[in-house]
């Protein structure tokens, strides 16, 4: 990478830092702003006269802040941020990185650099996949880093095990179905935009001035499931009400229905909390997978089962499309 210094974000900041973003410097979201005047990230693309000396790119390619791009412009991840969100997201050598909107190829380029990872970036303007190539080379990660060129809404990256986003709320909106469709486990994390009504599972804000947030993508298990162990006294059916990682469990006897759970998910990790009436809480741990769960439930110390844990199985009698509660 040429760029050894903390590009600036839109991030919020007390701090008066001079209006033009300067190499080396601590550059606020304050300042950036109001450099740029209109220009926001997912706008469009107008970049004040004060703020175009800075060359992010090389020296075949000049990169200002605001360049082009599609559906938002080119703003970069700080370091410190690009870092903190792929520890976050714990990755492995194993794993598969995708950065949507790649500019200069920063997050791919370090997944590779720092964990080992296989990493990709998708990428609309051709100068910024030509620049993020050049990086890679620099930086001695082609091997495992490519870059594409192409429009994030249209190309394929189901393969990916990680997602890194910096994009805005409404694109992240936007990609969100493709999002939740990806297999279980996968991690997305997004620089400073949330994903609507899919609460993160962490925030990741140990930089400062400067966050992002983590999803793991849960298996769905929205539907009815059998009881196949006697918990008693626990029922026989249980209905799963599931809203992305959060659940609810319930009894149904016709139009009426009762809770009597709630729990939650990471990936295919489950936990959930039995509060059957008459009972003492149970709380259960396992792993969720679409056709079965399998967990082992743990009342707590002074019930009449003592600490004994018991496993807990459940195998699924329908699925439940659409998984908010109409
Ligand atoms: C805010 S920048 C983030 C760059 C990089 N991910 C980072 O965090 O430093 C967003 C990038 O998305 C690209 N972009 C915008 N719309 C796109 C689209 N539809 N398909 C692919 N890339 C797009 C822009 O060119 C820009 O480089």
């Amino acid at each position: 990478m040429t760029r050894t210094d903390n590009p600036p974000t839109l991030e919020a900041s007390t701090s008066d830092d001079p209006p033009c973003p300067l190499p080396g410097s601590t550059r606020s979201r304050r300042s950036l702003l109001r450099a740029l005047g209109a220009c926001v990230i997912g706008g469009g693309g107008v970049l004040a006269a004060s703020c175009s000396s800075t060359n992010y790119g090389d020296e075949f390619y000049t990169l200002r802040l605001a360049a082009f791009g599609k559906d938002v412009m080119w703003m970069p991840s700080s370091r410190a941020i690009s870092l903190a969100m792929l520890e976050a997201a714990r990755i492995a050598p194993g794993d598969v990185v995708y950065d949507l909107g790649s500019g200069d190829g920063i997050i791919p380029i370090l997944a590779a650099q720092h964990f080992g990872a296989r990493a990709v970036g998708i990428e609309y303007n051709p100068d910024l996949v030509a620049l993020s190539r050049r990086n890679a080379a620099r930086a001695g990660v082609s091997d495992r880093v490519s870059f594409r060129k192409g429009d994030i809404f249209l190309e394929d990256f189901s393969e990916a095990s990680v997602v890194t986003l910096y994009l805005g709320e409404d694109l992240n909106q936007r990609l969100r179905p493709r999002l939740e469709a990806l297999k279980p486990g996968t991690r997305v994390v997004s620089n400073r935009f949330g994903l609507g009504s899919w609460g993160p599972d962490e925030v990741i804000d140990r930089v400062p001035n400067e966050y992002a947030m983590l999803w793991i993508v849960p298996v769905q298990v929205g539907g009815v499931w059998r009881v196949l162990t006697p918990v008693k006294p626990l029922p026989e059916r249980i209905e799963i009400i599931q809203s992305n990682q959060i659940l609810e469990l319930r009894t149904r006897s016709g139009y009426f229905h009762t809770v009597v759970g709630q729990g939650r998910l990471r990936g295919q990790s489950i936990n959930v909390v039995l509060e059957t009436t008459g009972a003492a809480k149970l709380s259960a741990s396992g792993t969720a997978e679409t056709e079965r769960i399998e967990t082992i439930a743990t009342p707590p110390n002074g019930s009449s089962k003592g600490s004994e844990a018991i496993p807990l199985i459940l195998e699924r009698l329908r699925v439940r499309p659409g998984i908010t509660d109409p």
